[in-house]
């Protein structure tokens, strides 16, 4: 079970006047308002190579990348470059309020690029996903590069650009890339902010529990009995679905679109309803946001207050809890006519949602069809490089016990794109844990947030410096500040800021000592 040591963060290390005033203006500024008309920038494309790695394709792709620089310092203001992970950029861009409210007081100019194979980011157009072949030049090595030569080429391009110290800066997956452009382009960007990136929830580093332990952790502090309902829920669920008459109960109690038909149906709706629980651990936010889904303040809360029953309940007032409890998180607007238990994020976010499933995702037994082979859009990088085992043991946590199995994972993604994972590669391009000789990396994770489970949670050195926000969901420092917000993720944008603003003078002092000496 993951216990954070909460971490004194009264003691800013550099504690910079500048940042101090900078940060209660932003929150002054921007306490619980929406700011989406702020969201102003304009839309360019780079052609990147699509493969920047051999010489035999020698093809390009138009990269989408978006620019605010309203605020920017010439020349030289520094530029925080978003690094975009698994969907539409701009999605991405109005959901990282964070950078947004410093832009102003640090001057910057924002940049979100696009990952390739995402948004408008096509390397073979309309054929991108055709097969295994278009989708050879998925993988975030690619990804990085392009980040790399965007920059630079943002660099030679833009007049006053050319000594501007970058920042890296990611949330989820793209905080897995932002550290590791760090790490691997350190010439390229001064320093990263890594926000609840799993950069360790790869074979064999991390158990392989975790992950469902904190989203069940999430569930027994939300509420009495709430998480020992969820668990036995599964049996009941059983025995419900044993019979048509169950069955059809609980296809009128959840309101579903399109009533169970059969026994079959039991696999995938307890992967649906566990998606849910995973969903709701990820958005556990203080004040009503949409990320995945519209939700109210503190949505695991408003769940739990219909499962505080006592183990003498029938099934049947179990399951009302949960089918209450299920539509807290499809249902808070009141506009859902009915559930779809194919979807467990609402529309455009859908190819996000799905990815970050793909991560929650555990081996599924091998007669289950894991929840995104059911989407559109294959998620490749799992089935390659991008492998992370998950399980769970009905003890520690609140799902139904089931063990990683790579054999079978391997099996499926065979069977589904004609590939296999290979589960060591991330170890041996990443440096597993074995990371110590890098700098200037910022892990923050919040202690709600499942992903914490594969995350830096300690101080590596003086410059990889973890931060946890225990009252924190996923990458809840990357959001525009509100007035609901902990003090915890407070501080955390303070210490950030402060940060950034040591990387940048590191960076303007290393480059007077070279343009001295040179
Ligand atoms: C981002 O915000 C802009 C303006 O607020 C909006 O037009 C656009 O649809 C949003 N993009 C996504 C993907 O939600
Ligand atoms: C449920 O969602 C899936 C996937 O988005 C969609 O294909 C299907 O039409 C939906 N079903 C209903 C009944 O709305
Ligand atoms: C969603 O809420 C509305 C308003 O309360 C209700 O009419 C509708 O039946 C609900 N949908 C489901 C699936 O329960
Ligand atoms: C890491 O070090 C920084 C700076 O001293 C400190 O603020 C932070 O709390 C430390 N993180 C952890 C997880 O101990």
């Amino acid at each position: 079970m993951k216990k954070y040591v909460i971490c004194c963060l009264l003691v800013v290390f550099i504690c910079s006047f500048h940042v101090f005033a900078l940060t209660s203006q932003m929150f002054r500024r921007h306490g619980g308002f929406s700011l989406s008309s702020d969201f102003n920038y304009d839309t360019f494309y780079l052609d990147q190579k699509i493969d920047h790695f051999g010489f035999q394709e020698d093809g390009t792709f138009k990269q989408r990348y978006l620019v605010a620089d309203k605020h920017w310092r010439q020349p030289g203001g520094p530029i925080l470059f978003y690094t975009g992970n698994e969907g539409d950029i701009s999605w991405f861009c109005n959901n990282t309020g964070f950078m947004w409210d410093v832009a102003g007081e640090m001057q910057a100019m924002l940049v979100f690029a696009e990952h390739r194979y995402y948004g408008e980011s096509m390397p073979f157009g309309p054929d991108s996903y055709r097969d295994s072949k278009h989708l050879n030049y998925l993988t975030s090595e690619q990804a990085l590069a392009d980040f790399a030569v965007l920059i630079q080429n943002l660099k030679s391009s833009r007049p006053g650009a050319q000594h501007s110290p970058v920042i890296a800066i990611g949330g989820s997956y793209g905080g897995m890339l932002a550290a590791w452009l760090r790490m691997k382009y350190p010439h390229v960007v001064v320093g990263a902010l890594a926000s609840s990136a799993p950069i360790w929830q790869f074979t064999g580093m991390v158990p392989c529990g975790h992950f469902y332990t904190i989203v069940t952790q999430d569930f027994a502090q939300s509420g009495p009995n709430c998480h020992a309902n969820i668990r036995a829920s599964w049996k009941a669920i059983d025995r419900l679905f044993s019979t048509a008459s169950g069955r059809q109960w609980l296809s009128e109690e959840l309101g579903l679109c399109a009533p169970f038909k059969s026994q079959k149906d039991l696999a995938d709706f307890k992967s649906w309803l566990q998606e849910t629980w995973v969903n709701l651990a990820m958005v556990d936010y203080p004040y009503k946001a949409d990320f995945l889904q519209p939700l109210p303040p503190w949505p695991i809360q408003a769940v739990c207050k219909h499962l505080r029953l006592d183990s003498t309940a029938s099934d049947q007032q179990l399951l009302h809890g949960v089918s209450q409890a299920a539509k807290v998180y499809y249902n808070s607007t009141g506009s859902s006519p009915c559930l779809n238990t194919s979807q467990t994020a609402t529309g455009s976010l859908g190819a996000l949602g799905w990815n970050y499933q793909v991560r929650a995702c555990k081996a599924r037994r091998a007669r289950r069809r894991p929840s995104w082979l059911r989407t559109p859009r294959p998620p490749l990088q799992a089935c390659t490089e991008m492998v992370m085992p998950m399980c769970a043991d009905g003890v520690q946590d609140m799902f139904e016990a089931e063990e990683w199995d790579f054999q079978a994972f391997s099996d499926e993604c065979h069977a589904t794109f004609g590939v296999r994972p290979r589960a060591n590669w991330a170890a041996s391009v990443y440096g597993g844990k074995d990371i110590a000789s890098h700098s200037n990396i910022i892990f923050s994770n919040g202690g709600l947030d499942p992903w914490s489970s594969g995350g830096v949670t300690f101080n590596v050195s003086d410059s990889l410096v973890s931060i946890v926000i225990p009252e924190g969901a996923h990458h809840l420092d990357l959001r525009h500040a509100n007035d609901l917000d902990p003090p915890s993720v407070r501080a955390a944008r303070v210490l950030e800021l402060g940060y950034f603003w040591r990387w940048i003078q590191e960076a303007a002092k290393a480059h007077q000592t070279t343009s001295t000496s040179g």
